[in-house]
Order: C-alpha cells, then sequence, then structure tokens
C-alpha cells in the first residue's frame, strides 16, 4: 500500500435532490481521482455525507408544511441513492443529524471556547416579531444594495454574486411572514479569523499545486484582511451550542459542517471495527487531505475550517483543495428554483452513468466556468466513446475472435509502427497518472482517448484484413499488440467509466488489473477473451432532442407558478420615450464573432439601408436560425465599436425571469416605426 489520503467532497444540503452542477463541482472529479489511487493500490478513504442544518433546510420545511427532520430525511435517503447507482464510490455518506457528528462538533466548539479562541459579541440583528424570530442568511430577502436585485438573500446576492449581511438589504423582509423586519439586540460567539492570518499564510506558502482560481481568491480574502466572523446563530435547527447562556442558540452551519467530514471518518472507521482508525487519516502527518469542492465553498475550506482545525492542535490541514468553477447549462446559469437543471435520478432513467461521467470530465469546469449542453453530451459520446474506443475495442475483439479463436494470438518479430503504437502505453500511462495526481482530470480524460485513438489509427494502417490471407503471422502480430492496448484501456479508463471497464476487464479475464499492471504485455498470448461487446452505443437525435425538450417543459412549468419577475424601473416622461428611434427589421446575416463567446455580427435591413449590429445573443441564438428573422432594432443609438467591429444599433429582445432571451418580432414591414 502507499500513502494514505483522505478525500472529501463537500457535503450537499439535504434539501434537494443532486444535478450536474453538483456532479461537476465536487463529486465526480472527487470520484475519478480516488478511483484512480485505487486502481494504484493506494490507501484512499473517500468520505462525503448529508449537510442537514443551516436555513436553506429550514425554509424547505416551511415551503412545504413538513419538519425540517422529513426533509433530510428524505433528501439524505434520495442523494446517497443517487450517488450510488451514479458510481460515485463513497466508503462512507454520512449525515450531520448524527449523533457522532452532534457530540463531534460540540466537541469542536468546547475545546475552541475553553482556550479562550471566540470573541462573544453583543449585536443588532434583523428579527421577525410577528414569527418570534431572529432572521439569519437565507430567511430574509430585501433588495441588493449593489445591483438593486429585489430577490436578494440576507448571506447572498444571486444575481451579482456579493456576499452580503442581512443587515446590507435595503427594504428586507421576512421570509417567514413577509413582514418587515426590525432590529433587535442580540449576542453571538466569533471566531476571529483575523488572529489566524500568518498561521494561514504560513500553511498556505506551503502548499504546492494549487489551482491558480483556488490560489487566487484566497489571497484576495488574506489581502483584504480577516475579519470575525459569527459562529453562533438564533435558530432551533442545528447543533445547540454547548456552552452555558446560550439557550435558543446552535452552530453556524458552517462551523458544523466541515467537521462532518471528521464525524463520517469516525463512522467509517466504527463500521469497520477499528474505531480510533480515524484519527490516523486527520492527526497523522504521514495523511494528505484533499477536499474537493465547488467554488462559493472556497473561504470555508481554506480559510475557517483550517483555522478551526489549527485552534485545536493536533489535525492536519488540507494539502490541496481543487475547487471546481461553475457549470452553465444550455449556456444559462443552471437554476435549481426555476427548473433549469438536470437531475442526475432523472438523467439515469434513460442513461447510463459512464456516458455522463465521460462528457462532463472532458467539460469539467476546473479552470473557469464551464458549459454543458445535450448536443454537447451526444457528440462526446457518438464522435468519442462510441467512435473512438468502443470502435476499437470493437474491432479488435470481434477479429481476433473470429480470426485467432478467442484467444490473444502470439506476436513475432516487432516492426517500428509495433514499438512505436506500444509505446504509446507507457508513455501515456505515465503522463496520465501525472494528470491525476495534479488535478488536471479533464487533460487525463483526453489522453486516455489519445490511446484509444492510436490504437485505431494503427489498426486502420496496418490493414489486418488484408494479413489475413496474406502473412497470417504478421496479422497475429498486429492483433496481438492491438489486444495489448485493449487491456490498458481497460485499466486507464477505469477511474472515468467503470462500469464499461470492468466488462471490458472481465471480458478480457483480467478482472483484477491495476494501474500497475499497465504495460506493453499485459495479457500473455494464447489467453482466451470473450466475443467482443458493442462498449457504447451512439445516441440518436430524437433521444436528445427529447432531453431538451424535457428540460424546457421542466422551467416552463416552475416559470408559470414564480412570479420572481424584474422590478419596475422608475418613471420616465414622453419625451424621454420619444427619443428612441426603433424600428421594424429583418436579420440578413449573422455570423459568430471571433475570440468572443457572446457576440453575433448581425446585417439588419431597417428598410431605409442596412445596419451592421453587434448582439449579444451568441449563447441564446444560432447564427444559421437568423437570416430571415424579424426583429426590432434601436436604430439612433449611438455607433460603438464591439470587438473592433462599429455595432451600428441594438436588437431588443425579451428576457424571461428563467435568463432566456426571446426576440421581440413583428410582422410590419422593414422600415416601420414603433411607438
Ligand atoms: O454549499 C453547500 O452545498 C454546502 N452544503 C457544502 C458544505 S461542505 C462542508 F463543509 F460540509
Ligand atoms: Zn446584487
Amino acid at each position: 500500500m502507499g500513502k494514505r489520503t483522505l478525500v472529501t467532497s463537500a457535503l450537499p444540503y439535504a434539501n434537494g435532490p443532486i444535478h450536474l452542477g453538483h456532479l461537476a463541482g465536487a463529486y465526480l472529479p472527487a470520484d475519478f481521482y480516488v478511483r484512480y489511487k485505487r486502481m494504484r493500490n493506494e490507501d484512499v478513504v473517500f468520505i462525503c455525507g448529508s449537510d442537514e442544518h443551516g436555513v436553506p433546510i429550514t425554509i424547505a420545511a416551511e415551503k412545504e408544511g413538513v419538519t425540517p427532520q422529513d426533509i433530510v430525511d428524505r433528501f439524505h435517503e434520495m442523494n446517497k441513492k443517487t450517488f450510488e447507482e451514479f458510481g460515485i464510490s463513497f466508503d462512507y455518506f454520512g449525515r450531520t443529524s448524527s449523533p457522532v457528528h452532534h457530540e463531534t462538533s460540540r466537541d469542536f466548539f468546547r475545546v475552541l471556547n475553553d482556550r479562550g479562541i471566540f470573541k462573544k459579541k453583543g449585536e443588532t440583528q434583523l428579527y421577525d416579531e410577528k414569527a418570534g424570530m431572529f432572521l439569519p442568511d437565507r430567511y430574509v430577502k430585501g433588495t441588493c444594495p449593489h445591483c438593486k436585485y429585489a430577490e436578494a438573500f440576507g448571506d447572498q446576492c444571486e444575481k451579482c454574486g456579493t456576499s452580503l449581511s442581512p443587515s446590507d438589504l435595503i427594504d428586507p423582509r421576512s421570509m417567514v411572514t413577509g413582514e418587515k423586519p426590525i432590529y433587535r439586540e442580540t449576542e453571538h460567539w466569533f471566531l476571529p479569523l483575523g488572529d489566524f492570518q500568518d498561521d494561514l499564510q504560513a500553511w498556505l506558502d506551503k502548499t504546492e499545486n494549487w489551482k491558480p482560481n483556488v490560489m487566487g481568491q484566497v489571497k484576495s480574502w488574506l489581502n483584504q484582511g480577516l475579519g470575525d466572523r459569527a459562529v453562533t446563530r438564533d435558530l432551533t435547527w442545528g447543533v445547540p451550542v454547548p456552552v452555558d447562556g446560550s439557550d435558543g442558540k446552535v452552530l453556524y452551519v458552517w462551523f458544523d459542517a466541515p467537521i462532518g467530514y471528521i464525524s463520517a471518518t469516525k463512522e467509517w472507521a466504527e463500521l469497520k471495527g477499528d474505531p480510533g482508525l480515524w484519527e490516523k487519516y486527520w492527526r497523522d502527518e504521514d495523511s494528505d487531505l484533499i477536499h474537493f469542492i465547488g467554488k462559493d465553498n472556497i473561504v470555508f475550506h481554506c480559510i475557517m475550517f483550517p483555522a478551526v482545525l489549527m485552534s485545536y492542535d493536533g489535525y492536519i490541514l488540507p494539502k490541496n483543495v481543487p475547487a471546481n468553477e461553475f457549470l452553465n447549462l444550455e449556456g444559462q446559469k443552471l437554476s435549481t428554483s426555476r427548473g433549469w437543471a438536470v437531475w442526475v435520478h432523472e438523467y439515469m432513467k434513460d442513461f447510463e452513468p459512464d456516458l455522463l461521467r465521460y462528457v462532463l470530465g472532458t467539460g469539467l469546469p476546473e479552470t473557469k466556468d464551464a458549459d454543458f449542453s445535450w448536443k454537447f453530451f451526444q457528440d462526446h459520446v457518438n464522435g468519442e466513446l462510441a467512435d473512438i474506443f468502443g470502435n476499437f475495442v470493437f474491432r479488435t475483439l470481434s477479429f481476433a475472435g473470429k480470426n485467432f479463436d478467442n484467444k490473444v494470438p502470439a506476436a513475432g518479430p516487432l516492426t517500428n509502427e509495433d514499438r512505436a503504437v506500444l509505446g504509446e502505453i507507457t508513455r501515456l500511462k505515465n503522463e496520465i497518472a501525472e494528470c491525476y495526481e495534479t488535478f488536471r482530470f479533464r487533460e487525463a480524460i483526453q489522453k486516455s482517448m489519445n490511446l484509444a485513438r492510436a490504437g485505431n489509427k494503427y489498426f486502420t494502417e496496418m490493414e489486418p484484413w488484408h494479413l489475413r490471407k496474406s502473412d497470417p503471422d504478421r496479422c497475429g502480430t498486429v492483433l496481438n499488440v492491438c489486444c495489448q492496448i485493449t487491456a490498458a484501456l481497460s485499466v486507464i479508463f477505469d477511474p472515468v467509466t467503470p462500469d464499461a471497464c470492468r466488462r471490458l476487464r472481465d471480458a478480457l479475464h483480467i478482472r483484477n488489473a491495476g494501474w500497475d499492471d499497465i504495460t506493453e504485455q499485459i495479457l500473455t498470448a494464447g489467453s482466451p477473451f470473450d466475443k467482443g461487446e458493442i462498449l457504447f452505443k451512439k445516441l440518436e437525435d430524437d433521444v436528445i432532442e427529447a432531453q431538451r425538450q424535457k428540460l424546457e417543459d421542466q422551467t416552463r412549468t416552475l416559470q408559470a407558478s414564480t412570479t420572481e419577475l424584474e422590478p419596475l424601473k422608475d418613471t420616465i416622461t414622453f419625451e424621454d420615450f420619444s427619443k428612441l428611434d426603433i424600428r421594424v427589421g429583418e436579420v440578413l446575416t449573422a455570423e459568430r464573432v471571433p475570440k468572443s463567446d457572446k457576440l453575433l455580427k448581425l446585417t439588419v435591413d431597417i428598410g431605409l439601408e442596412t445596419r451592421t449590429i453587434m448582439a449579444g445573443i451568441a449563447q441564446h441564438a444560432d447564427p444559421e436560425e437568423l437570416p430571415g428573422k424579424k426583429v426590432t432594432v434601436v436604430a439612433n443609438l449611438k455607433p460603438r465599436k464591439m470587438m473592433g467591429i462599429p455595432s451600428e444599433g441594438m436588437v431588443l429582445m425579451a428576457e424571461t425571469p428563467g435568463g432566456q432571451f426571446k426576440f421581440l418580432s413583428s410582422e410590419a414591414d422593414n422600415g416601420s416605426t414603433v411607438s
């Protein structure tokens, strides 16, 4: 056994099902990493569980008129099952309502309190008199002071992304009763993060291979200077604060949730019959701790939780926190409240996990936000999994099966081509390992596919179907080489497509092969294999179209029931309005603008003349479908350059509450005025 590693994935809130954004952020990359380590026979433990406290849970309960316990019981079971069925291979999936977790997080709080780490301070906070409760975090909504979005939460504005405190909101209103809250004095325990600034900096200076997007965010927090952070809340749902004089207070969810990783490791060790084993993973300098999270969790994992671990003493700190950016869906921000999401349990009704594991893996938001679309899914399944990996394996095993009696043919003398392609096995194996070790999963997957690509090219160039008659020995050598590549693929692809790889290793009778077995001679001549099977079936257009339709229907149904519309703007005079020259026009041509993923360059006939208009709609409209489309244009907007091209007007679009953009079409002749 090699080095010891504890891998965690962010504990998902147990207030809703798991969607693709969750997978691409914290679960799939962690699972790739863990499966790779297991293939290397390393000692790795993979921990996760449900985050069952916090305001998102209680709000979900209130919305449905059930208890918070009902909510967490339902979603804990559901999410645990989804992860299992999708092949996210946790060693243990715990929950923060467990007695072990309550005790562990209370112990942390008690120890830190006894050591005089916390500050206790009075504060005025928003209070709902009708409900008789304080309104922390998402219990209050109001207008964002930065972007004026009227539906900003007490902890964050989802429109502009700014973190907020409830008291920052303009016109706050209670999410419990809708009433306007008052201010009332309360007392809380604070973690003075400023006291940890130097120790945090010293620890971060020693870390290696951190992603620039993660380190950048952490440095910017440190540069701004760290303040006090409240670690208690006036709520009834959560872990009760374990010290005198704290009635009616619970631990802040972000204080207890990361400790959930420790509690879950304790429960895992207990189940293994070795209760003390958890300590090896958390309190032994020879262990590595890796947290997989989404970018919105960086501050908690890189500043707050390390400060807590340092204060307790004796705990190791994370070696890396490879946080991912966000995944968008069909060009729009993923939004559960708007139904703009693909739920993993729904996905699995129609497709097998391997396909999505591969496709999401090739497009992970590792360094910047990424987009998933059903077309992207179809293209990568058909063009790579089926046409390259699947095709190579199938043609190898069926050809060798038919002509060599389902046994690996013997290899004769090797040519330069044979040696070159066999050399790819070891070269790529090492490069792929390096990618996995440094959290570059997209590249690991791309290189894995390159091995299948090299195999296909070799098969085609060697033309074994001709050699079969003319030179059967040479034909055997070529197929021996192809069988070796097939065997290497069955191990190399295991972290990404574990089901297909297990089927393939079974067919090759090498079920237990691991990373160290990947050589240029994995299979011995004469060893039997089973008939070639299709590993991945191609996806037809109608199947993909049905998914797109499902997404549209889902969001439309939800939007029909939501009233989250933009608030009205300030009144203007008729004179203000009449300054606008709005015309009916028709798109003549539309093309993408190089180096811009937002802009389309349009030429629009506005009756009097043809205008060039740059429109920021590339993510919402297909340029091929635009010629002939009737639109409305603001024709007297001062021209301005965009990407170096002068834009002579603006095409009007309606933005739906779901963030979709629709043209304002008119049947009137081009050039007609709008007033
Ligand atoms: O953002 C979230 O979904 C949180 N529930 C993640 C918690 S991670 C950990 F610290 F528990
Ligand atoms: Zn805002």
